[in-house]
């Protein structure tokens, strides 16, 4: 009896041992079709960007949860510091390391250098489908191509000649907005005056580089500007217009605080928000500052053309996508590329950035005066050949030459140099540069 019960534990317990093998084998084939079923993608980007101030990082905020609503997977590395000087350097760095961001905010001919070291991927089949040879504008797709293949999508345009007002302190110093170079040094003077400070301003030498090209826009014109700024002409380089442009940057030193040296854009707009100061020199961003802080075009603030003659400066902000080798990160790089000029994203993003969309099929609706004026501004410059790129922000020139540009500008500003000494130095460092 002990027996046969013996034998029939036995059995019983090999019957269970031979199942408990069966379920565990079982298991193990389960687990391994499913590790053999294709995995979901999880489209994911690491996104380098440098908006961080308050109205850019709204802005950079519609993105990521536009991507994220789409099923993608957002890696955030913003680098702070404004015109993106600070985030170029991480960039150098993370390439060098092998290891750069799967999509980068980068702009101008910058594109193309990273393009021909190899470095990025094309997005000419998202171009295809989504037909951004009909929908860019032909100056913005000259910049995000080249020879024929898409390597960045554009986001925006943004403009770099703007005044804006504050126009509460202009009327307590009794003055109106200039519209030429002589009626800003005289209403400045007054506001100096009454105690108000003329110009917000950030010592940091990508702020000092455009105010240096509006004022070459202003006093020189299109023509003039394409000249010294673009094609780098010595002969515009080292003329009496270029001259008279250092002497009109020394008047502008005197107009600004003592506080300015190192100061970032978006602590300059504080000062114009609560009237300490009543005007300040920016692209179209500030106006994304100033609403992001509740403020309102043609009440609390007022947009106008820098003083002098008309034109356009054009920055466009835009993201390359580095290659990558894995499938998820390919896969966020066409995501993003695809979102980014949907006509959705274009509206909220530009509303936000206070630029306007790069799309050039949009409706104007949801857009304020300011933006309506730069749409309106744009197509007449094309039309008229005054539109012409950002040195100051990458649009115009490689970085070498930016450098000497800023270099030479921002140590004129910085020290007593005598106007003819800077557009010596100037035409110099440029010649060496390019
Ligand atoms: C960029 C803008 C940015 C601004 C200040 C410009 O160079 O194009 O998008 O808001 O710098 O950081």
């Amino acid at each position: 009896m002990s027996e046969m019960r013996t034998q029939r534990e036995s059995r019983t317990g090999k019957s269970h041992l031979a199942m408990t093998r069966m379920a565990t084998a079982l298991a193990g084939v389960l687990a391994g079709s499913l590790l053999a079923a294709p995995a979901r993608a999880e489209p994911t980007v690491e996104v380098l960007h440098y908006w961080t101030s308050g109205g850019e990082s709204k802005a950079a905020g519609a993105l990521r949860q536009d991507f994220e609503a789409s099923g993608g997977k957002w890696i955030d590395a913003p680098v702070a510091g404004g015109g993106g000087d600070a985030a170029s350097t991480v960039l150098r760095s993370r390439v060098l390391a092998g290891d750069p961001p799967n999509a980068v905010q980068l702009k101008g001919p910058n594109i193309k250098d990273w393009a021909a070291q190899g470095k990025l991927a094309t997005l000419d089949e998202v171009a295809k489908a989504e037909n951004w040879d009909a929908i860019l504008p032909p100056q913005i797709r000259d910049v995000v191509t080249d020879k024929g293949h898409y390597y960045a999508v554009p986001v925006n345009i943004h403009r770099v000649n703007w005044l804006w007002v504050n126009p509460q302190a202009m009327k307590k110093a009794g003055v109106e907005i200039p519209k030429t170079w002589d009626e800003f040094n005289a209403a400045a003077e007054k506001l100096k005056a009454a105690g108000i400070v003329p110009l917000a301003h950030g010592g940091q030498p990508w702020q000092e580089g455009a105010l240096f090209e509006d004022v070459v826009l202003g006093l020189g014109g299109a023509d003039f500007y394409r000249k010294a700024l673009v094609e780098l002409d010595q002969t515009a380089l080292t003329s009496d217009t270029m001259v008279k442009v250092f002497d009109q940057m020394r008047k502008l030193r005197g107009f600004v605080d003592d506080g300015f040296p190192g100061r970032e854009w978006n602590i300059a707009a504080g000062m114009l928000m609560n009237g300490q100061a009543a005007m300040q020199i920016m692209g179209d961003w500030e106006k994304g500052e100033l609403t992001a802080a509740g403020k309102l075009p043609g009440k609390d603030f007022v947009c106008a053309h820098v003083p002098g003659k008309s034109g356009y400066i054009v920055n466009s902000d835009s993201f390359v996508m580095f290659k990558s080798d894995d499938a998820d990160r390919a896969a966020g790089q066409k995501l993003l590329a695809k979102l980014i000029l949907g006509k959705k994203f274009q509206e909220t993003f530009n509303v936000l950035k206070g630029s306007i969309p790069a799309r050039q099929d949009m409706a104007r609706d949801s857009f304020d005066e300011c933006a309506v004026k730069s749409m309106d501004d744009l197509k007449g410059a094309i039309a008229d050949n005054s539109a012409v790129p950002s040195m100051a922000h990458e649009m115009a020139v490689p970085g070498a030459v930016r450098g000497a540009f800023l270099d030479v500008v921002t140590s004129h500003f910085n020290s007593g140099m005598s106007s003819k000494d800077a557009v010596q130095r100037l035409a110099e460092a440029v010649d060496l540069a390019k």
